[in-house]
């Protein structure tokens, strides 16, 4: 059974607007279900079912959203920032909702796939350790690495400054005399990848993460676009 929500709550998150300024759509005769129009702000609306039309358009109500990012370099994973550019500021105005926020950073120079959501619980889960999502990150390195620095890396390597990561891993390659390592973590410390590279002697020139869980990044997705999530997207990250 769907569960059935107020119908003032649902249009200020579709809508991204405020309960009052919902409230007074709604008084002003400008919201339908199912073809009636609706007066009472505490009307109760089946998400699933129902059809909503906010001023002639029609809404498919959802309590959340789940959006997949290219984060392109230059913006900082943030929800607000003074002076620098977030993430969410490229959000476009048919996903924007009042809280979302990024789950989980990526440095500003990092690329590739970010979630955005307004879900406090997905996001909790995707970045508790408890729950172990693996993060995939294609690497530009200064220099080849060698297997015993992969082997490190690959047996837990303890950074520079004595923190010790689980074990990675790793897969190195060579495309048009680029030195590139594909690297599987399952934990986000502080400028994790770079610093693991570093603790091999080695310097990260680039860093693109490519998958979190299942879920690849959209390759169609030009840097800073995103799209929503589909439902099977939302549960790949957990696989
Ligand atoms: N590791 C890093 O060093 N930077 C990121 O942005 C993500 C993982």
């Amino acid at each position: 059974m769907t569960p059935m929500k107020r119908i003032d709550k649902l249009i200020a998150l579709n809508c991204n607007l405020s309960r009052k300024e919902a409230r007074q759509l709604i008084k002003n005769g400008d919201v339908s279900v199912n073809g009636k129009t609706v007066l009472r702000a505490e009307e109760l609306v089946d998400t699933e079912h129902d059809e909503v039309n906010v001023k002639g358009y029609s809404f498919t109500l959802r309590d959340h959203i789940y959006i997949m990012m290219n984060k392109p370099e230059g913006v900082i994973s943030a929800t607000t920032d003074s002076a620098k550019k977030t993430v969410i500021d490229l959000v476009p105005p048919e996903l924007r909702r009042r809280s979302l926020f990024p789950c989980g950073r990526l440095d500003r120079d990092t690329t590739g796939l970010l979630i955005i959501t307004d879900d406090g619980a997905y996001a909790h889960k995707l970045m508790s350790p408890a729950h172990h999502v693996s993060k995939t990150y294609v690497a530009t390195l200064a220099r080849e690495p060698g297997s015993a620095e992969i082997e490190l890396l690959e047996r837990g390597i303890v950074l520079e400054d004595g923190t010790e990561c689980l074990p990675a891993k790793v897969n190195a390659f060579t495309e048009d005399g680029v030195f590139l390592a594909e690297i599987t973590i399952s934990e986000g410390k502080y400028h994790q990848v770079k610093r693991m590279f570093a603790a091999t002697g080695n310097h990260v020139e680039k860093l693109r993460r490519i998958s979190a869980g299942a879920l690849c990044l959209d390759e169609s997705l030009a840097p800073g676009e995103c799209r929503e999530m589909t439902e099977k997207e939302k549960e790949l990250v957990f696989e």
